[in-house]
């Protein structure tokens, strides 16, 4: 089932929907098992007509043993997928903000496995600061005979093929079926795991009976170490501010299910484009893919178990402690995770309740801290810091509560989330409105460092579609600092600008005074990293303007607020000495900011001024309509110079539009389709002359594909505030993809994709 962009009915994915695949198999002396990584939201798993297992809950992997079931030749999986929204599964019992979507969502494997096995592998780094660094395996192993066994355990540390540190220790199995062994070793010589170097390793398991190999699995992990500490967040003993957004993982159309290379890229995007150190995964555990990117790329997670304020019966609260293993098991070696959320998010106290679900995580990963996210003050404190969503700016107060308010005790702290709600944006709201969602963004984070917090995680990356209850009456909340389709709203700027390795200059404004209320220039903001700007207009230079450090003086690159369009330019052009020249533009500008609304002693200044020069009042209207109105006037280019380090190192040019370009972007040309299809995304923008984006462009497209490759959503689709995206699967074979982008306005656009499909 296939979603609308918008305005549909959510019941339209809830349904009961069934699966079937046949599989061949010969020779079976292994030990089988059926593994889901993710099924919305329960699933009946029967391996030719037999029942196998149930899971409950959809996002954490369960896996099924199937020895007993399977037999040479054909066989058959059916699954019974159940996408409704059941009272006994969290987050299901209330509302909940956000769609769920349904289905067989992620990968599904078939596993060979000894009737010795290793099920899961805990990595646990120690001491890594200190001189005896410790790393600790906690194994799982299934033997599945029952029967007890000498077996030999060697664990092999390798980087980049390389043997790094290896250890081994005998052991009796005692003939249980699971059993859990704990080893250790001392290695040296190792990178740490950092946001800039996120250095990994590979652990390889192997167990050996009778000095044969007969089980081996690899476990890449980091060596790092992670604290909340009352004074903030450090990681391998260097403190760091946690600045970071809150990601669902629905994409438009096909809500959970897109392949790795598309949540690569939300990490990607979190990483480099937006330039942040940290993701919450609200409200779920997510992806292995996206994990692992963030593994690769050095960003933190704040992973959390399924929930949405309500907390059902014990059957429900049976299920969410089953899904915090589940998810702990899942990501316990992914380095990138610094905190296990161990409470349904925004829920009340419930001592009993969240003294288990502590104890469970702390029992499975004695060393990750836990937190809960709240949205209640002083709420019992069971966790190992107090997380809370502080929603209290309203764009006219501090962006944040201090911690002393939202908790008495001085305790590790960190706000998991702020704004969304209170302003949502679209990213073709009017300027003005955009402009608010830019300082409400700034405010938080100028207030996170003033307050000193271990950080702050905003809500939210970008929109996603939501209940009836929530949103803006589309099934859209617009909460996100980008749209559905990521493409970025200017309050993303706010977080490029901070983070960015690269130059970023963004000026939120058009400067089209007629976007203002009654055409009345304001303040620009200009979200860059750059130490000044120079501005111009139409070449002639108009003034150097600095960093705001008075009103943010807590961000690393506070945003540079233009608040003169003229600079000296009265004074140069006109016939009035210096001095007078600086009392018309003040006059002036003032009548500009309030609609010609002057107070008597600028009416009597600017009276005496027009007598002093020979001047008439229309001459003083012409004065103003140049410089401030510029109606009539050829173009008005402004150009903005960014410098860093006093090098020219951005320009942004701004004009008015003449022949609007259209820009196609894919991701990347070249698909890979491996375990499954592969997908990338299409951005398409309507720009100005100097790339600025068009906001208000609805232009629309018809497209088309051809090979290779097949369009994920409709093919008729219209600009959203300048510019919309569409992703691209690949169809099962190796070959060309064409995609034609019909226009009516640019007429056919062609590109060409290289699709391989991988041998397996
Ligand atoms: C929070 C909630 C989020 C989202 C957000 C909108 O209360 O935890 O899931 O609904 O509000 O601002």
């Amino acid at each position: 089932v296939d979603t609308p962009y918008n305005n549909f009915d959510e019941k339209m994915y809830q349904k009961i929907s069934y699966y079937k695949k046949e599989f061949d198999l010969q020779d079976i002396d292994d030990e089988l098992y059926i593994k889901f990584n993710g099924v919305m939201s329960c699933a009946k798993v029967y391996i030719n007509n037999h029942l196998v297992g149930e899971h409950l809950g959809g996002y954490t992997p369960f896996r099924f043993c199937i020895t007993p079931y399977v037999k040479t030749g054909q066989n058959i999986v059916f699954v019974e997928v159940d996408s409704t929204e059941r009272e006994d599964v969290p987050p299901f019992g209330f509302v909940v903000d956000y769609l769920t979507y349904g289905g067989i969502y992620r990968e599904v494997e078939l596993q060979f496995c000894n009737k010795i096995h290793i099920e899961t592998c805990g990595i646990q780094t120690l001491n890594v600061l200190s001189n005896r660094p410790e790393i600790k395996v906690v194994i799982n192993i299934i033997n599945s005979k029952c029967e007890q066994e000498k077996i030999k355990i060697v664990n092999v540390i390798t980087n980049k093929n390389k043997i790094v540190y290896e250890f081994s220790n005998n052991y009796v199995l005692n003939g249980l079926n699971r059993e859990e062994l704990t080893v250790s070793g001392f290695p040296r010589n190792f990178e740490l795991w950092d946001l800039d170097n996120p250095n990994l390793y590979y652990l390889e398991t192997r167990i050996y009976k009778n000095n044969e190999l007969i089980e081996s699995v690899q476990n890449r992990f980091g060596f790092r170490e992670a604290k909340f500490t009352k004074e903030g967040f450090y990681l391998n003993g260097k403190k760091i501010v946690i600045r970071g957004l809150n990601r669902h993982q629905s994409f438009p159309y096909v809500g959970y299910a897109m392949p790795k290379n598309v949540q690569y890229k939300d990490v990607e995007i979190l990483k480099y484009q937006l330039g942040l150190n940290c993701v919450r995964l609200s409200h779920y555990p997510q992806s292995d893919h996206f994990m692992d990117r963030c593994d690769e790329l050095g960003l933190l997670v704040f992973d959390e178990l399924p929930g949405w304020q309500h907390m059902g019966n014990e059957n429900w609260q049976t299920n969410a402690i089953q899904s915090i293993k589940e998810m702990i098991l899942k990501d316990q070696n992914h380095p990138s995770v610094i905190i296990w959320g161990v409470r349904i998010n925004e829920s009340d106290d419930n001592d009993i309740f969240y003294s288990l679900t502590n104890k469970t995580a702390k029992a499975l990963d004695p060393i990750r801290a836990t937190g809960g996210v709240r949205c209640i003050k002083n709420s019992n404190l069971l966790e190992d810091v107090y997380t809370y969503n502080d929603f209290s700016h309203t764009g006219k107060n501090p962006g944040l509560e201090k911690r002393e308010k939202v908790t008495r005790k001085n305790v590790p702290y960190l706000v998991t989330e702020y704004n969304g709600h209170m302003f949502p944006s679209k990213k073709f709201d009017n300027e003005k409105h955009r402009v608010e969602h830019v300082k409400r963004h700034l405010n938080v984070l100028n207030s996170v460092k003033k307050n000193k917090l271990s950080g702050a995680i905003g809500w939210c990356m970008f929109d996603y579609n939501t209940h009836k209850d929530f949103g803006s009456g589309d099934k859209i909340c617009y909460h996100g600092v980008m749209d559905m389709f990521r493409i970025p709203k200017d309050a993303a700027f706010v977080y490029s600008s901070q983070g960015s390795k690269e130059p970023v200059m963004h000026v939120a404004s058009s400067l089209n005074i007629g976007e203002n209320e009654g055409s009345r220039p304001t303040d620009i903001y200009v979200l860059t990293n750059c130490d000044w700007v120079d501005l111009y207009r139409n070449n002639s230079f108009i003034k150097r303007f600095y960093p705001n450090i008075k009103k943010y003086s807590f961000l690393d690159h506070p945003p540079i607020i233009i608040d003169d369009l003229i600079g000296d330019l009265i004074k140069d052009n006109e016939p009035f000495t210096a001095k007078d020249a600086e009392r018309v533009k003040r006059v002036l500008t003032k009548a500009s900011r309030t609609g010609g609304k002057l107070n008597i002693i600028n009416k009597i200044t600017m009276g005496i001024l027009l007598i002093k020069y020979k001047l008439t009042q229309k001459d003083g209207e012409n004065i103003y309509t140049k410089y401030f109105g510029g109606w009539g006037s050829k173009a008005t280019t402004y150009k903005f110079e960014g410098y860093i380090n006093n090098n020219k190192s951005i320009t942004v040019l701004k004009s008015q539009v003449f022949n609007p370009v259209l820009e196609v972007k894919p991701d990347s040309y070249d698909l890979f389709e491996g375990i499954t299809y592969d997908a990338t995304r299409v951005v398409i923008s309507l720009k100005d002359e100097n790339n600025n984006p068009i906001i208000y462009a609805n232009n629309s497209f018809n497209i088309e594909e051809l090979g290779a490759i097949e369009i994920i959503g409709p093919k008729t689709i219209s600009l959203i505030g300048g510019s919309i995206a569409f992703w691209v699967k690949t169809k099962g074979f190796s070959g060309k993809g064409f995609l034609k982008i019909k226009s009516h306005e640019f007429g056919n656009l062609e590109y060409e994709f290289n699709v391989i499909k991988e041998t397996l």
